[in-house]
């Protein structure tokens, strides 16, 4: 992949992103929309993987056909709401490795600080797709993608769902080698650091938590 940003404008996206807005949404909804739209986004982002040639017999004659090349994938999932991207992708993307960041904000430095972390080895020879639902200040996805590169992983995309201007210009001045695929960008963020007009907290929608 080779620009920063994408939007994915597909209608199904949009269609689908639009009912996980909607307040009225339940937690089943949401968390079923959540699943389908990731897995389009997760079409977009794979969709330059390289494959190679496998030699197969059809049951008419051999063929030489593409599969995907090199290591399998590594799918990391920034907690607790990139969990609800991960199903999805997984069913995609069945062989995937995956991992788990874990990461709170310290109350007093406001800082992001790293409670849990572990990932597949060999980071380095994989193509690594960080995964979180919401690029809000961009704090937690630049440390989860710190992390990963302190870990070897040098082939990074991010995934999520809805995107801040705020959160976009700081993943591009971090990791500008880290291209985003994200279903919208929104207007703003607001004081308490959520995205507007945004779907709310997207763990608590999708975990039925307040
Ligand atoms: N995280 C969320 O879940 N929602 C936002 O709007 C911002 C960050």
């Amino acid at each position: 992949m080779t620009d920063h940003l994408t939007v994915v404008t597909h209608p199904l996206v949009q269609h689908k992103l639009t009912l996980m807005r909607d307040k009225e949404t339940s937690t089943a909804g949401f968390r079923q929309l959540l699943r389908e739209i990731s897995q389009l986004l997760a079409y977009e982002i794979t969709r330059e993987l390289p494959t190679e040639s496998r030699t197969i017999e059809t049951p008419l004659c051999p063929m030489d056909a593409p599969v995907l090349a090199g290591k399998k994938l590594a799918l990391i999932s920034i907690l607790r709401a990139g969990n609800g991207l991960l199903d999805g992708v997984l069913e995609l993307i069945p062989s995937a490795r995956v991992g788990f960041v874990g990461l709170y904000r310290d109350e007093k430095t406001l800082k992001p600080v790293q409670y849990y972390f572990k990932v597949p080895a060999d980071l380095q020879d994989r193509l690594v797709i960080a995964v979180d639902p919401m690029l809000a200040t961009g704090n937690s996805s630049v440390a989860a993608i710190d992390l990963l590169k302190q870990a070897g992983a040098t082939d990074i995309r991010f995934m999520c769902l809805l995107a801040a201007p705020e959160g976009v210009a700081r993943m591009k001045e971090a990791h500008p080698d880290v291209p985003i695929v994200t279903a919208a960008i929104d207007d703003h963020l607001n004081e308490h650091g959520y995205i507007v007009p945004g779907l709310g907290d997207a763990g608590d929608r999708m975990f039925g938590t307040k």
